[in-house]
């Protein structure tokens, strides 16, 4: 990598100058320009949709588009695509999802769709006298709207509440006005921030027209949706028997002693920050890998997620294990602000696909297939951990990558999964085996 100085007018250059802008900083110009090329679509109108997604678009970046299938859901049956790089992932869900069809499979209800934009400004009037003319400001917002929120409004949703929020108590003079939207299937985000810089523009104008507020300074400081939506909800189960000497769960251990033992897992994860920021990774494993196959935000969806998880004050566990008699309990309370319209949802060709291969579900039906994956995926993490450890399951996956690593040929791959079925995998163990299977063969 040779020293890169600020570089200008880079966005102007056509994609070849780009590139070759780019090679010129490599040891290798001509492999890196061969490999992006390697991962352009064949179809170049494709390719350019691609492209426009972003700026300085250079190529593709591959991550594996897998299928977990055997998620029954409200009793519906699906085949989950899932975009993951982390090789364990699509098992430990499909492997959840098939134990759990077999037992009545995932119970979902959503608990709410309500989305949140703020508009964050300074008073110096105090809220009494702001507070006053807020009927007014409010309902010339709503008529101020009435342009950007028709068509939400024909589909069903639009603004659902304007409502101002005293903060002075945090910054001197600092205010806020919260509003709430019903986006329906569509993310929203463009239509919430679009009514919030609206609002902004709208409240600069009341507070300037009027002679009582006039006096006193107003300045917005910025309008922005907000990506922590905790009524944007929606909760996933599932619930199994305890037999007293049954092996339902596991064969090592019996039912009581896999539930007792899942259940401290669960509750180490509810007190503990680090054992929670494990575990709720765990979950998003199977959330993320579904949101990114549907086109959706993952990061909006993991940063929410995440505050919701510290909404106690404690960062602790998204998901609860419940025990009543003889009734294993096991479910996540989430929230997520998914899409199924707009965005890239229909634009990116493997995007639609996914949510064909879903039946074309409805925001709400979406938010409940990605809690499933997530819920698959942190049973399949805490039941392994409890039970034989998560290595085992982690490196069998991880063996192929391995050896790729090592450059091993299918022949040396098939032998490698016969040796590794007993055998602990590692780097070290992969390489001395490759080394010596390759040493007989000289
Ligand atoms: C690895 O990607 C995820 C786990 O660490 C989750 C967990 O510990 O619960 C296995």
């Amino acid at each position: 990598m040779k020293d890169i100085s600020v570089t200008t007018g880079f966005s102007r250059l056509d994609k070849e100058q780009k590139i070759e802008l780019v090679s010129s900083h490599l040891s290798d110009p001509a492999k890196f320009s061969e490999t992006l090329q390697a991962s352009w679509h064949r179809d170049p109108e494709v390719q350019k949709k691609i492209d426009e997604f972003s700026e300085n678009t250079l190529g593709n970046y591959f991550l594996p588009y897998g299928v977990a299938p055997n998620f029954l859901i409200n009793g519906k049956m699906y085949m989950v695509p899932m975009v993951t790089e982390e090789s364990s992932v699509v098992a430990a869900a499909s492997a959840a999802a098939k134990f759990w069809a077999e037992r009545g499979g995932f119970h979902s209800e959503i608990l709410g769709i309500e989305k949140i934009g703020q508009v964050h400004f300074t008073w110096n009037g105090g809220f009494d006298l702001l507070n006053r003319f807020f009927p007014e400001i409010r309902s010339q917002m709503i008529t101020n709207t009435e342009r950007i929120a028709s068509n939400m409004v024909k589909r069903g949703g639009g603004i659902i509440d304007i409502h101002l929020v005293d903060m002075t108590d945090k910054i001197a003079d600092y205010y806020q006005i919260n509003a709430t939207f019903d986006t329906r299937d569509s993310m929203g985000a463009n239509f919430i921030n679009s009514c919030l810089e609206e609002f902004a523009v709208t409240l600069r104008d009341c507070v300037s027209g009027s002679v009582e507020l006039s006096a006193n300074n107003l300045q917005v400081i910025m309008s922005i949706l907000s990506n922590y939506t905790p009524n944007c909800l929606v909760r996933t189960w599932v619930e199994g028997e305890i037999k007293d000497n049954g092996h339902y769960y596991d064969d090592l251990y019996s039912d009581r002693e896999f539930v007792n033992r899942f259940e401290t897992g669960v509750r180490i994860a509810q007190v503990d920050r680090y054992r929670a920021t494990t575990h709720n990774k765990g979950i998003y494993n199977g959330i993320d890998a579904v949101v990114l196959a549907t086109g959706n935000d993952f990061r909006a969806v993991e940063a929410c997620g995440h505050a919701f998880a510290s909404r106690n004050g404690i960062y602790s566990s998204l998901s609860k294990v419940e025990i009543s008699g003889n009734i294993f309990h096991f479910s996540l309370e989430i929230p997520m602000a998914l899409g199924t319209v707009g965005g890239l949802t229909h634009l990116h060709p493997l995007a639609k696909q996914s949510l064909q291969l879903l039946g074309d579900p409805d925001a709400s039906q979406l938010m409940m297939i990605a809690s499933a994956a997530g819920l698959a995926n942190n049973y399949s993490a805490v039941k392994s951990l409890v039970t034989k450890g998560i290595q085992k399951g982690h490196m069998k996956m991880h063996l192929l990558n391995i050896l790729n690593v090592y450059m091993a040929t299918n022949v040396e791959k098939k032998l490698a999964a016969e040796y590794f079925k007993h055998e602990k995998v590692s780097h070290s163990a992969v390489n001395s085996f490759l080394e010596t299977i390759r040493n007989k063969n000289k």
